[in-house]
């Protein structure tokens, strides 16, 4: 499915030189084992490292290169810290279409991961203001994240910092767009509508990542990719916002990397 509402600003038949810090691979499980591996020597060279995940399509085969290294015992996990990116607005951690549930199936339950250094945000809390800043402050306690990863939405947004985020947004309540709602029902198990609003890491929050590796895969995301990448920080592509940061690291596979010029 493409986002026809979202234009690119360059033309399509001159194809964007590579820039340095993007890296394509041939197919998604080489992306994955990619970013497994860049986790797995953070993990090595410092134990007590802190992860920001992501959840989505996108890191499913992350996530399954992980559990299979824990059950190889070529990786733990037990001393590392995790922040998630985002949440609904109004599901607690147990409803099933939730990201904390979905991180519980994906990840946590099957290895090592401490419940106490596992950081996820409450969509169901009382003040989600409050949540937000608390979020904020722990992120800040625990050292800062060392090693974010990211997806890329079909508009661009990273976390749910949606088109119209600013560079100097923190953790918030935000209303998801229309594009968003469509591309994330298919994954609703227990609902038939996706909750209109979540509560998201902002985008100076993620860029305050030490190292931040972001991922795309397929050829629904290549539009999204060439305008995050074309040079322009452009607030109607929030991942185009990325390019403040000094290490970014780009992973695609060759669908998602269609309008890159090889
Ligand atoms: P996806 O979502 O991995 O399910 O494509 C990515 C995102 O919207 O950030």
């Amino acid at each position: 499915m493409r986002n026809t509402a979202m234009k690119p600003v360059r033309s399509l038949e001159s194809k964007l030189n590579l820039p340095a810090n993007v890296h394509i691979f041939a197919n998604s499980q080489d992306v994955a084992g990619a970013v497994s591996n860049r986790i797995f020597s953070q993990i090595k060279r410092k134990p007590a490292s802190v992860l920001g995940l992501a959840t989505g399509e996108t890191p499913r085969p992350i996530y399954a290169a992980m559990r299979a290294a824990y059950h190889r015992q070529d990786a733990s996990f037990s001393h590392v810290t995790t922040f998630n990116l985002d949440e609904y607005a109004g599901l607690s951690n147990d409803h099933p279409d939730s990201f904390a549930a979905y991180m519980r199936r994906e990840l946590f339950a099957h290895t090592d991961f401490q419940a106490e250094r596992i950081n996820l945000l409450k969509g169901d809390a009382e003040n989600l203001h409050m949540e937000a800043g608390a979020y904020e402050n722990a992120i800040k306690a625990a050292g800062g994240i060392d090693l974010q990863l990211l997806g890329i939405g079909l508009n661009g947004h990273i976390g749910f910092n949606e088109p119209g985020s600013t560079a100097d947004s923190r953790t918030r309540t935000v209303r998801l767009s229309e594009a968003t709602l469509t591309a994330n029902l298919p994954s609703m198990t227990a609902l038939s509508a996706v909750p209109s609003q979540a509560i998201t890491m902002g985008i100076a929050s993620i860029l305050e990542a030490k190292e931040i590796l972001i991922i795309a895969i397929g050829s629904r995301k290549a539009r999204a990719c060439l305008r995050a990448l074309q040079g322009q920080q452009d607030l109607s592509c929030p991942a185009s916002l990325l390019a403040t940061h000094a290490n970014v690291t780009w992973l695609l596979d060759e669908d998602a990397s269609e309008f890159l010029d090889r």
